[in-house]
């Protein structure tokens, strides 16, 4: 093994190479597997994990606790509204106290300036949960799904349909050009990726055997798709531009018309979640009267087909968070 994983932060897949992101997703499949057979090797006996969310979280929160447990580690959650963190107190501040009484950190929340200035101060591993602008440890989750699907990772069709600019999208596309993947981002040209990202991403494609493409063609973008990928419409944060975002994104919905425009009955459905896919997941009545929508990225019928594997993706963060844990702390 050419690396050493320990005392490194996990901000974005950027900063991780191929053959590292290979290792954390066949040590994720091992802790899996061990889990599953009943062997907690408790690699992280004694440790204090610090869990810092801004945003609300149900998968993430809950799998840094779990793995936390599974590995013998002391989780503390501390929600919005419970420490200073760049009110009353900078970052700095804050990363150098958590620092001298954690030995790592997991931080979810807007800016991800935030997470880069954690990692600088604190001196601790730290791990990031989702900002604005990445959701590194969701992607380590959704190759391990595919691989799980597919026996691979290279060469895999991988459409991801929806906001092209969010943190799924902008982590997704670089994950996926690490390992090799025909990568597609389907949406309006309005909600593309970032050229700049696009351009770093479609070099890293390039070395690795893979290819990085944006559409806003629904046949040619899901045409021999092994995976069809949504995310939410509107991200946390965004929620003044629902209106805007449904114009835009409706004909990006995930439904049975283009699964089947993938041509294969073996293509899978992704999702981060948690997902718009029926009425009760809506935000409100009012908008569905206004749009007449049943559901937004996803229709039901797909959500709940055997096609769908989110719930295998879901329960996949626990052992890839616990895989980023235990490799940069353990
Ligand atoms: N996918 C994901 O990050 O879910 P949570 O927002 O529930 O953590
Ligand atoms: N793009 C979504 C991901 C949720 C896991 C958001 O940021 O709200």
């Amino acid at each position: 093994m050419g690396f050493n994983l320990k005392n490194r932060s996990f901000l974005t897949l950027l900063d991780y190479t191929t053959e590292e992101i290979n290792f954390l997703i066949n040590m994720s499949a091992k802790l899996k597997a061990d889990k599953y057979a009943g062997i907690f090797s408790k690699n992280l006996l004694n440790k204090n994990i610090a869990l810092i969310f801004e945003k609300p979280s149900t998968r993430t929160r809950c799998a840094f606790v779990v793995a936390s447990y599974d590995e013998g580690a002391h989780p503390e959650y501390l929600g919005k509204g419970d420490i200073q963190l760049g009110k009353k107190e900078t970052v700095a501040d804050t990363a150098r106290v958590l620092g001298r009484m954690f030995d790592g950190i997991q931080f979810r929340g807007f800016s991800h300036n935030t997470v880069v200035e954690l990692a600088k101060y604190s001196g601790v591993p730290v791990w990031n949960g989702l900002t604005d602008k990445y959701h590194p440890t969701q992607v380590l989750a959704d190759l391990l799904t595919v691989k799980e699907n597919f026996g691979k990772l290279k060469g895999i069709k991988f459409c991801y349909t929806g906001d092209g600019r969010n943190n799924m999208a902008n982590s997704l596309m670089i994950g996926c050009a690490k390992m090799g993947m025909d990568f597609r981002i389907l949406a309006p040209k309005e909600l593309f990726p970032q050229q700049e990202l696009v351009n770093q991403c479609k070099k890293i494609a390039k070395e690795n055997g893979g290819k990085i493409t944006l559409s806003s063609d629904v046949n040619s973008a899901v045409k021999d798709a092994d995976v069809i990928y949504t995310d939410v419409w509107v991200s946390m944060g965004e929620e003044a531009e629902y209106e805007k975002r449904i114009n835009l994104l409706k004909p990006y919905q995930v439904n049975s018309e283009m699964m089947k425009a993938s041509g294969k009955d073996s293509t899978i459905f992704l999702h981060c979640l948690p997902a718009f896919h029926n009425r009760d997941t809506i935000v409100s009545e009012e908008m569905f009267q206004k749009y007449n929508l049943d559901a937004m990225e996803v229709t039901e019928e797909v959500f709940e087909s055997s096609q769908s594997k989110v719930w295998d993706e879901a329960e996949n963060r626990v052992h890839t968070i616990k895989a980023v844990m235990v490799t940069t702390l353990g």
